[in-house]
Order: C-alpha cells, then sequence, then structure tokens
C-alpha cells in the first residue's frame, strides 16, 4: 500500500459514463501517489462505490427529475445540473471543509469537471481551489475559444456548406465544428461560453491527452489562456489495476468469443453511452456488418434506437438474421476489447474516451462522429493522425462493408495500422517514468501540494 500524504481531494464528475471514467481514473492515479479521494456524485447516474474500495463516495441530493433527464437534450440536461446541484454541492462542500463530515484528512483541493461551471463559484466562497478536469480534447478547446467567430461566420449551419474547409481551423470542415441539439436556441453557445470562463479564471486544468498526440493545440491553449495545463493521458494507463467505473453491467461473454477469432480479423463497434439511431440506421448497421464479411463483436445498448418501441430482444434477431458471425453485447469491457490480439479495427463515434483508448492500442479507427467534439476529433483521426478513415459516403450497407474492407484488409489499412502502431508506443512512452504525462502528473502534485 503506498504511503498516504495526509490530504484529501475531492473529485466531482459529470453525472455521464464519458466524463465518470476520466474522472475516477484520475482518483486511481492521484490515490496511488498518496492522496484520499472523496468523488462527490449526483444520485443521478451514481457510480458504484463497490468497485471503488479506496474511494470515499458522498452523494448529493441533485433534485432531478428522472423524467426530466432526457438524453436527447444533452445541452439542457447539463445546464439543468448546473442549476440544481449548486445548493446541495455547497452544503456538502461546506461541511466536508469544516471537517463535521467527519472525515479525518483534510481538503487539499477540488477537481471539478469543467462542464461544471457553477463550482468555481463555491469554491471561491468556500477559499477552496477548484482545478479543472476537461474530458474532451485539448484541440477542441482551443477551436471553442473561437467560438464567437465560429458562431457569427458559420451559424446556422446550411447543408451546402458542409464540405468547406473553417479557414480559421483548417483542416477542419463546416460539417465537424461541434453542434448539439437542444430545446433550448443557443444554449450550446452559452454552456461553451461558460466552459471557458471557467477554465480561464481555474487554476489549473487536467486533460486526458498527451503532448506528442496535441502539442500545437496545448501550446496555444497555453498561451491564450494562460492558465497551468496538465495533459496526463492517456490517464487509464497509468492505472496497473483495472476497475470499472461502468453505469451498465459489462458483458464479458465478449471476451471469450474473441478469443476464438483470427487475430485482426473482428470490427469492433461501439457508439458510447450516449449517441442513438433510428431503427432504420441500425438495420442498415447490421446489414453492413455482413456484406463485410468480417466477424464482428457490437455493443448496442439500452436506449440506442430512439424508437422507444424499438424491443429489447431485436440484437438476438439481428445475430440470428446474421448467421452467427458476430456477437452482440449490451455493454463490453472497452479498453480489455480493444487490447484484444482478435480485434483489427474500431468502428467508432469518436467520443475522446473511446478514440483515446483506441490510440493507447493501436488500433485504427472507423470513424462515424455523432455530435459535440466528436467531429473534430474523427477529422484529426483520418486527416492529421492518419490513424482511420471516415465513413464518407453515408450509412448505407455496401459502403460499411467497403470501409471495413478498407481497413482490416487491404495494402492501405496495413499503411493506417503502422502509423497507429506507432502512436500507441508513445502513448506508452509518455505515462513511463521520465514521459510527457509522467513528468505531467509529477507537475500536477506539486501544484496541488504548492495550493496551501
Ligand atoms: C461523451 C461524449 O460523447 C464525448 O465526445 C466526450 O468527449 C465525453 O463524453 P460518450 O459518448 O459516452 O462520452 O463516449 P466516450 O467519450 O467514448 O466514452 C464512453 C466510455 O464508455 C469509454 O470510456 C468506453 O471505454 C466506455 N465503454 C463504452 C465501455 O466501457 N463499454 C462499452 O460497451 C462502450
Amino acid at each position: 500500500m503506498n504511503q498516504r500524504n495526509n490530504h484529501r481531494l475531492i473529485l466531482f464528475p459529470l453525472p455521464f459514463q464519458g466524463h465518470i471514467n476520466p474522472m475516477l481514473q484520475l482518483g486511481r492515479i492521484l490515490y496511488a501517489r498518496g492522496f484520499s479521494i472523496t468523488i462527490l456524485h449526483t444520485n443521478f447516474n451514481a457510480p458504484d462505490p463497490s468497485s471503488h474500495p479506496h474511494f470515499a463516495f458522498r452523494s448529493i441530493a441533485d433534485g432531478l427529475d428522472q423524467s426530466k433527464a432526457s438524453k436527447s437534450d444533452i445541452p439542457g440536461l447539463i445546464s439543468l445540473l448546473n442549476t440544481l446541484c449548486v445548493s446541495p454541492f455547497e452544503e456538502c462542500l461546506r461541511e466536508m471543509m469544516s471537517l463535521q463530515g467527519g472525515e479525518a484528512v483534510p481538503v487539499a483541493c477540488l477537481i471539478s469537471d469543467s462542464l461544471f461551471s457553477f463550482t468555481c463559484g463555491v469554491a471561491e466562497r468556500l477559499k477552496v481551489r477548484a482545478l479543472m478536469l476537461r474530458t474532451g480534447c485539448a484541440t477542441c478547446l482551443y477551436l471553442y475559444t473561437i467560438c464567437p467567430v465560429l458562431k457569427e461566420k458559420y451559424f446556422p449551419i446550411h447543408d451546402s456548406r458542409l464540405q468547406e474547409t473553417v479557414k480559421e481551423f483548417p483542416p477542419l470542415l463546416v460539417r465537424d465544428i461541434p453542434a448539439m441539439d437542444s430545446q433550448e436556441p443557443g444554449l450550446m453557445f452559452r454552456l461553451v461560453d461558460d466552459l471557458i470562463k471557467t477554465i480561464k479564471s481555474s487554476p489549473g486544468v487536467i486533460f486526458n491527452t498527451f503532448e506528442e498526440l496535441e502539442h500545437p493545440a496545448i501550446a496555444s491553449l497555453r498561451e491564450v489562456l494562460s492558465v497551468p495545463f496538465f495533459p496526463i493521458g492517456p490517464s487509464h494507463k497509468f492505472c496497473v489495476t483495472s476497475s470499472s467505473s461502468s453505469l451498465l453491467a459489462e458483458d464479458r461473454s465478449c471476451i471469450s468469443w474473441l478469443d476464438e477469432q483470427p487475430p485482426k480479423s473482428v470490427i469492433y463497434v461501439s457508439f458510447g453511452s450516449l449517441a442513438a439511431m433510428s431503427e432504420a440506421e441500425i438495420l442498415e448497421i447490421a446489414l453492413g456488418l455482413a456484406c463485410s464479411e468480417q466477424p464482428f463483436l457490437w455493443v448496442v445498448r439500452p436506449g440506442s434506437v430512439c424508437d422507444p418501441e424499438w424491443p429489447e430482444k431485436s440484437p438476438s434477431r439481428f445475430l440470428e438474421a446474421l448467421e452467427g458471425r458476430g456477437k452482440i453485447v449490451k455493454w463490453a469491457p472497452q479498453n480489455e476489447v480493444l487490447a484484444h490480439p482478435a480485434v483489427g479495427a474500431f468502428w467508432t463515434h469518436n467520443g475522446w474516451n473511446s478514440t483515446v483508448e483506441s490510440i493507447s492500442e493501436g488500433v485504427p479507427m472507423l470513424c462515424m462522429p455523432c455530435f459535440a467534439d466528436q467531429g473534430v476529433n474523427a477529422r484529426y483521426v483520418s486527416d492529421v493522425w492518419r490513424i482511420g478513415v471516415n465513413l464518407n459516403g453515408g450509412l448505407e450497407r455496401e459502403n460499411i462493408a467497403r470501409a471495413i474492407k478498407r481497413l482490416l484488409v487491404s495494402r492501405e489499412g496495413e499503411e493506417i495500422r503502422e502509423r497507429a502502431l506507432v502512436l500507441k508506443e508513445k502513448a506508452s512512452a509518455c505515462v513511463r517514468q521520465g514521459g510527457s504525462s509522467y513528468q505531467a502528473l509529477d507537475a500536477l502534485v506539486s501544484h496541488i501540494l504548492s495550493s496551501e
């Protein structure tokens, strides 16, 4: 057991899978550096304490009416949480700061998700430092710093301009500019504005990325925002033992299924924890996978089809129709899947966690971004790092099959894999002693300890 350093950190993740994972990974890294960790969380999407026996957990009563927790309006949900959580968060933090909560170890600092913009103000009132965890990539945050220009020049986005290059940010195309549906017009811009203000006023920002991957954006951010940045990714690679922070049960049967497949033959298909499609799109994916004639492992999570009538049992119907060539699960142990020798490519929505996890294992990507930062991530995968291809030509079975074969069984696919393996090595090197992320982590620890 590592020596404890008599400092407690309070970590407050945004309650979505793509935000909980990197925050809990950060907790494990900092626990290994001697800090005591308390995870503060909402009742909505609460993590499972039993998977993290070394952490203390405290829930705050967010008062969120589950019926209002619509995943089809994520900006609306984030905005609602930013209102509902203020008082219970302040109350809980005040209690912990005054040690009335029975905490034996004093609080050194708070680390909040950067989309919880209200935490800065509360922390200031209670005189506790509030570092921020930004769960997306540095490039996208840098793009957000020119959001007013993008808004003026490109919004509302017209179909006729989708293939146009964003002159202020090549090689981005207009279609890649982050956008998210919300019932409230302009809400996404307000959230981005709050995010930039929060980051600017924070004493430090932690990123799940690494210098060798995003040096230009990290350097530009340091210049433009004048805030200490700590790129400590890929954060899951710092954690020696794996412990799941999945909100859904992982179906491990896919690992024994992968064991039976030839090396580098399987296309792993997953679109993260939020993206949803129509039944017609899901059917086209199924037919595309069948046409590719490659084995596939496909995550069809509950809620991934927009149609509420869509029967839960449909995946097995698909599977039967697909002549046993693939495996469908509701949730997979993704990092283990990506590290499996049978996996040859990852068809992904390019959520930032999935992108970093794929890079860490050297798995080439078939990119199909859905919303928010995903278009930016996908463009960098295909055009900058050149470790994947975009699903150009749309969600159509023959197009899908062609793209899968392009990655798995073509000369071009081999070249993409070679580049992905070079990047994998860089990702491994940066978390080793002396590596860029290792040094950033040392700097982060010193920063936290010097902040008292
Ligand atoms: C969201 C946004 O979409 C993303 O763009 C943003 O950067 C973070 O928040 P999400 O859409 O869920 O996240 O995607 P992603 O960032 O990839 O996170 C999904 C996480 O769930 C990954 O850590 C992945 O390993 C995990 N996962 C996914 C599983 O463990 N099993 C699965 O079957 C699917």
